[in-house]
C-alpha cells in the first residue's frame, strides 16, 4: 500500500489534515490540495480544498475514494505531503519510485504501533474465528495468517472493505450474489461471513468454476458450517446464463480472460447494480492486436504488447461500462507487492443507456482486435 495510505489508517480519528503541494508538472491544474476528514451517518468523509488562481474549490469524497485518490492523483501530481495528526507531524517526498517519509512530535514507533493497532481493526482480523478459513488453508488452526496467503488475505480483506464502504450506501437488508470464476473460493466465502455474520443480512451467494473437485470441497466446507445460502457450480460461465433471477452484485477476483467480460456481461444485460471486479489473463486483445495507429510502439516489445493490451482491455471494458450506464472507477485495490494484477474496476449502475460503442469501434478497427465483451453487448 502507498506509505501516506498507510499512515491515515494507522492514525485513524487522529488526523487533521493531510496537505499536498510542490507540484511535479507546473501546468497541473492546482497548486496545492489540503484535505480533512469528517464524520457522517456513513462514516468517515475527506473534504478536498483545492486551490487554483487564489480560488477554493471544495470536493467530498468518502475514505474509500480518498485513499485511491491519494494513491494515484496525489502521488502523481505532487512532490510534497504533510500529514498532520494529534501529537504527531508526518512530511513525505514523493518520487517515481518510492516515498521517504520523515516523522516528527512522535517517534516512529509510535506511529507503527498505531499501524499494527489498527491492523487489529480489519474486517478480518487476525485471530478472528472465521473457521471457514481455516479450512481454506487461509489461517492456520490459531487463527494467524498461513503465510503463503498473507497476500490472498490481503486481497479478499480490501476487496471486503471496499464491499463495505459501497454497501454502508445500500439499504438493504437482503442481497444475492455471484461470484464468476470463484476457484477456491476464500473471497466468496468471505463475502458470505461478511453479510451473514458481521452484517446480519440474509445473503444468497453463489460461486461459478469449471473444477468440479474445487466446486465440490467448497460446497463440502458451506455445509459443514451451515451457510445454507452458500452454493458453488460447475459451470463454465462462457458457455450461457448462469442465473436467471434478481441479483444485486457480480463480483469476481481474476476470474480467467473473457471469463470476467461474461460476468460483466452478466451484470449490463441483467440489470445488477454493483459491479466489483478485479480482471486477471487478459490475453483476447494480446492474442488478435495488429499494428496500425499511432500506438505501434507500444506492440513491438512482447512484454510491452501484453501489458499494453491488458490496460487497453480494461479500459475497453470501463467505457463498455460507462456507455451501458454504469459510473465507473478503476481502482488500486491493493499494492502492486500483493498482486501484479490490482486493478479493479468498480461500478455502480445509474441509468441503463443504449450504449454508443464508437470510440471502442474505432480502436478495434485501428488495431483489428477481438473483445469479448464488446462482441456481447452489440449482440
Ligand atoms: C486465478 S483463479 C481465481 C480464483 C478465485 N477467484 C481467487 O481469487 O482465488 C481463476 C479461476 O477462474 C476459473 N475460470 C476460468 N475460466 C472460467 C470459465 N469459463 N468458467 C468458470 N470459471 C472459470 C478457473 O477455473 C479458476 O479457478
Amino acid at each position: 500500500m502507498f506509505i501516506i495510505n498507510e499512515d491515515i489508517t494507522a492514525l485513524s480519528g487522529k488526523i487533521k489534515k493531510l496537505a499536498f503541494s510542490d507540484r511535479k508538472d507546473k501546468t497541473s491544474e492546482y497548486t496545492k490540495i489540503t484535505a480533512r476528514p469528517f464524520e457522517t451517518k456513513q462514516g468517515i468523509k475527506w473534504q478536498l480544498e483545492k486551490h487554483k488562481n487564489n480560488q477554493v474549490f471544495h470536493e467530498n469524497l468518502s475514505e474509500a475514494d480518498f485513499l485511491s485518490w491519494c494513491e494515484t492523483v496525489g502521488k502523481d501530481t505532487f512532490r510534497q505531503a504533510c500529514l498532520t495528526a494529534e501529537g504527531t507531524t508526518v512530511q513525505y517526498t514523493i518520487f517515481p519510485d518510492k516515498t521517504k517519509r520523515k516523522v516528527t512530535g512522535n517517534d516512529i514507533a509510535k506511529v507503527e504501533t498505531a499501524k499494527h493497532n489498527k491492523e487489529k481493526n480489519y474486517i478480518l482480523p487476525q485471530g478472528a474465528n472465521i473457521p471457514a478459513l481455516v479450512d481454506l488453508g487461509v489461517f492456520s488452526k490459531d487463527f494467524t495468517v498461513v503465510k503463503s496467503k498473507y497476500d490472498k488475505y490481503k486481497q479478499i480483506n480490501r476487496f471486503i472493505e471496499i464491499i463495505d464502504d459501497s454497501f454502508s450506501k445500500m439499504n438493504k437488508d437482503e442481497v444475492t450474489i455471484l461470484d464468476f470464476g470463484c476457484g477456491k473460493s476464500y473471497l466468496t466465502f468471505i463475502v458470505y461471513y461478511y453479510f451473514t455474520e458481521i452484517k446480519k443480512v440474509k445473503a444468497k451467494v453463489l460461486g461459478f468454476d469449471l473444477k468440479e473437485d474445487v466446486v465440490r470441497h467448497c460446497n463440502e466446507t458451506a455445509e459443514k458450517y451451515g451457510y445454507d445460502n452458500l452454493k458453488f457450480y460447475v459451470n463454465d460461465v462462457t458457455k450461457g446464463e448462469v442465473y436467471k433471477d434478481n441479483v444485486d452484485m457480480v463480483i469476481t477476483l481474476h476470474a480467467c480472460d473473457i471469463a470476467t467480460d461474461f460476468a460483466l456481461y452478466h451484470a449490463i444485460s441483467h440489470g445488477v447494480r454493483h459491479i466489483f471486479s478485479v480482471p486477471c489473463c487478459q490475453h483476447e486483445v494480446c492474442s488478435s492486436i495488429k499494428k496500425g495507429g499511432d500506438f505501434d510502439l507500444l506492440l513491438t516489445h512482447g512484454l510491452i504488447k501484453e501489458r499494453f493490451s491488458a490496460l487497453l482491455t480494461d479500459s475497453i471494458r470501463a467505457e463498455i461500462l460507462k456507455r451501458c450506464g454504469y459510473e465507473v472507477d478503476i481502482i488500486e485495490f491493493v499494492d502492486f507487492a500483493h498482486s501484479p494484477k490490482n486493478l479493479m474496476l468498480r461500478c455502480k449502475m445509474k441509468k441503463p443507456l443504449t450504449p454508443d460503442l464508437s470510440e471502442v469501434e474505432k480502436l478495434m478497427k485501428t488495431y483489428g482486435f477481438e473483445q469479448k465483451l464488446y462482441e456481447l453487448v452489440k449482440k
